[in-house]
C-alpha cells in the first residue's frame, strides 16, 4: 500500500534523527524536497555547510558534483546521494586527461574550475569557483592567464568583468541554453517593468537584457530586498518554488517553461527515505583526488 506525503515526512525525520543526518538541497530541486531540507542554497552555501555541519551523515539533495564536493569537504561523513543517476551533463563535458593536456598547452596559467566539475578535474585545478563568486576568484589570482573550466558561458561572463586573459573551455549547461533573448523581450512586452535577474550559465546574449547576473541565492537575496513585484526568472524553473513560498506578494515570471534540468528532478521523498534506511548512495571521492581537489576547493572557500 502506498504511503502518502505526511508519512513520508514523518519517516524521514525520524531516520534523519537516528542516523544523526542533516539534508542538504539545493535551489533546484522539487518543492517537496525543499520542504523537508535542514537547509536550501546554491552550490557556494551549501558546500560552506557541509564544511561546517556536526552531522555524521549529509544526505545530498542535489547532483552529483554537489555530494562529491561534500566527502571532499567532510572525509570522515558518510555523504549519502539519493539517486545516483543525478549527474550534471556540464561537469562530464570535460575529464581529467583533457585538463591536463590544456595545461601543458597553458604552462603559466593558473586553473579555475567551476565547482560543477568531477573531483578529479577539482585535483587538477588551482582553485575552484561558483556562481557567485567566479569574478572575486579570478582577481584573488596573481596569473594573468587563466583557464575556466568547463563553462564557457560563465567563463565569458567573468572575462567581462576582469583584464585577466581567459582561455575558455566549450561546456555549457544544456538546460541554461534554451533560455533564449526572445524569451525576455516578450516577457518584457507584457511585463515593462519587471527586473529581469539571470544565472550566469545563460548565453552571453541573455546575460546582456538582465538588470542582475545572480547565482540561485542571490536571486532568492535580490527577490527579498528588491521593492520591484514582478521579476523575470532566467534560470532553472525548480527556483520558482522558493521564490514564491518566501514571497508571496510578488509575481515569478519563469524565461522559459523549458529550462528544467532532468536529473535535479530525480530525487523525491521515497527516495529520502530508501537512502536513510540502506545508507545509500554512498559518494566517497577516492584520498588521493580527494586531498588535491580539496585544496582547490579550500582555496575557494578562502577567498569568499
Ligand atoms: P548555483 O550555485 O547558482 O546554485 O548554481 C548551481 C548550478 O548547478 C546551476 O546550474
Amino acid at each position: 500500500m502506498a504511503i502518502n506525503r505526511a508519512e513520508l515526512v514523518e519517516k524521514i525525520l525520524h531516520l534523519k534523527s537516528q542516523r544523526k543526518a542533516i539534508i542538504l538541497t539545493h535551489n533546484y530541486q522539487l518543492g517537496e524536497v525543499q520542504d523537508i531540507a535542514d537547509f536550501v542554497g546554491d552550490s557556494l552555501e551549501l558546500s560552506q555547510k557541509a564544511a561546517q555541519t556536526d552531522a555524521e551523515v549529509i544526505v545530498f539533495c542535489g547532483v552529483h558534483f554537489m555530494a562529491e564536493t561534500a566527502s571532499i569537504l567532510c572525509p570522515d561523513k558518510t555523504v549519502l546521494l539519493p539517486d545516483l543517476n543525478a549527474g550534471c551533463p556540464l561537469a562530464d563535458m570535460i575529464s581529467a586527461e583533457s585538463l591536463r593536456r590544456r595545461k601543458r598547452e597553458l604552462p603559466e596559467a593558473s586553473v579555475v574550475c567551476y565547482i560543477n566539475s568531477t573531483a578529479e578535474v577539482k585535483a587538477e585545478s588551482d582553485i575552484c569557483c561558483t556562481s557567485a563568486n567566479g569574478v572575486n576568484v579570478v582577481e584573488s589570482l596573481d596569473a594573468e592567464v587563466i583557464i575556466f573550466v568547463p563553462d564557457q558561458y560563465l567563463g565569458h561572463y567573468v572575462s567581462t568583468k576582469t583584464n585577466k586573459k581567459m582561455s575558455l573551455w566549450p561546456g555549457f549547461c544544456p538546460t541554461h541554453a534554451r533560455i533564449q533573448r526572445h524569451d525576455i523581450t516578450r516577457l518584457k512586452l507584457d511585463y515593462p517593468q519587471a527586473k529581469v535577474l539571470v544565472h550566469p550559465e545563460c548565453r552571453p546574449e541573455v546575460i546582456a537584457l538582465a538588470d542582475e547576473v545572480l547565482s540561485t541565492s542571490g536571486m532568492c537575496r535580490f527577490a527579498q530586498q528588491t521593492e520591484a513585484e514582478d521579476i523575470i526568472v532566467g534560470t532553472e524553473i525548480g527556483i520558482i518554488y522558493r521564490l514564491r513560498k518566501e514571497n508571496p506578494g510578488k509575481k515569478f515570471l519563469p524565461v522559459s517553461e523549458q529550462a528544467v534540468c532532468p536529473t535535479m528532478k530525480l530525487i523525491n521523498l521515497e527516495e529520502i527515505v530508501w537512502s536513510l534506511e540502506e545508507m545509500a548512495n554512498e559518494v566517497k571521492v577516492p584520498e588521493e583526488i580527494r586531498v588535491r581537489a580539496k585544496v582547490a576547493v579550500d582555496r575557494m572557500l578562502e577567498v569568499v
